[in-house]
């Protein structure tokens, strides 16, 4: 738990930051996690999961963007990504994940405003691709901005989707807001380090939060979005589904790239819908530290590859 919240603080630090970079061994474990650096790099990836019969979100990394240019620059990229995803014909298999902050909303009195505007921009090119759009959550105090940068972009492109977190005491009432028809609701445990005034700190807790809003997601008339690596979760998933009288395709599964990529394939093959978050960019440090908290051996893994011999 130290661990976590000690990995959590560096994925904020600037120092951190630079010493991972000057390790090239550290690097390559990061490649265990990331699709590569350049556009063509995710690309890639994407068609060697889409092969597979995967589905895929790709997420351009980079949050908490600290000035204008560099926010229209994540604008363009990822426009010009999902031009590419459309001039390939997978748009119906690729979507995109968004971070707010990448966009600039924490830039100035305006940065709101300034970012929903680029969503907006990244939406229209998702449309014209064939393809669809969910808005990453990041720290707590964000979720409203971002709930409601949701509901404003759903009204020309109701195919928007969010996160929620379960890890947070509010998520419960967030899901019952969001079960009507078309809503898309990604739920996960949540990866920042969040005060007990507002989340769950206890494992268990986070858990058994999951697990309620998960049934009132199934239950509901919207799709969910059940992002998780856990075993337990995902059996428990399957099995709400089947209460709730879903489909197979009526809700999916989504992981993370690089991480139990066995389980992805095996519930394809079982008829499942798989999505694979895949990222990508040169700025890795802060999602690479996230993925390093959650799991000691994801650190053991780094430490060891950092090591002599
Ligand atoms: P957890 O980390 O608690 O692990 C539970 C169990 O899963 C483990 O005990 C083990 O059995 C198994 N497991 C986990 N990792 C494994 C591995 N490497 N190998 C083998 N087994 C493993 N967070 C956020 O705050 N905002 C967001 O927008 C998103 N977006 C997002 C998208 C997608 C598609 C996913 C899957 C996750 C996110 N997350 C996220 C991250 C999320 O909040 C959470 O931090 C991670 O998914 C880890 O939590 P798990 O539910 O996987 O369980």
């Amino acid at each position: 738990m130290v661990t976590r919240r000690l990995l959590l603080a560096a994925s904020r630090s600037q120092a951190a930051r630079r010493a991972a970079l000057a390790a090239p061994a550290g690097r390559a474990v990061v490649e265990r996690f990331i699709a590569g650096e350049t556009r063509e790099d995710a690309v890639r990836a994407v068609d060697e999961l889409i092969v597979r019969g995967l589905r895929v979100s790709v997420d351009h990394l980079g949050e908490d963007t600290v000035d204008q240019e560099r926010a229209d620059a994540v604008r363009d990229e990822y426009t010009g990504l999902l031009a590419r995803l459309g001039a390939a014909g997978i748009g119906g298999r690729a979507e995109v994940s968004v971070k707010l902050s990448a966009l600039g909303s924490g830039l100035g009195p305006d940065g709101r405003r300034a970012a929903l505007d680029r969503a907006r921009r990244v939406c229209a090119a998702a449309a014209a691709a064939g393809t669809t759009v969910t808005l990453d959550m990041e720290g707590h105090t964000s979720t409203d901005d971002t709930l409601a940068a949701a509901a404003e972009l759903r009204a020309d492109h109701p195919w928007v989707g969010v996160v929620l977190q379960s890890c947070l005491r509010r998520t419960e009432a967030d899901c019952r807001e969001l079960v009507h028809a078309g809503s898309r609701v990604r739920l996960v445990k949540g990866a920042y380090a969040e005060p007990e005034a507002v989340a769950f700190r206890d494992r268990g807790a986070v858990d058994r939060s999951y697990v309620r809003c998960l049934r009132l997601l199934m239950e509901g008339h919207g799709y969910p979005m059940v992002g998780t690596h856990d075993p337990r979760l995902i059996e428990i998933a399957g099995a709400l589904a089947v209460r709730a009288g879903r489909a197979q395709g009526s809700y999916e599964f989504q992981m993370l790239y690089g991480i139990r990529a066995e389980e992805q394939r095996r519930l394809s093959a079982a008829g499942e819908t798989v999505r694979v978050y895949v990222p990508y960019g040169a700025d890795w440090y802060g999602y690479f530290m996230r993925r390093l908290a959650e799991r000691p051996a994801n650190l053991a893994f780094f430490l060891r590859a950092l090591g002599p011999g």
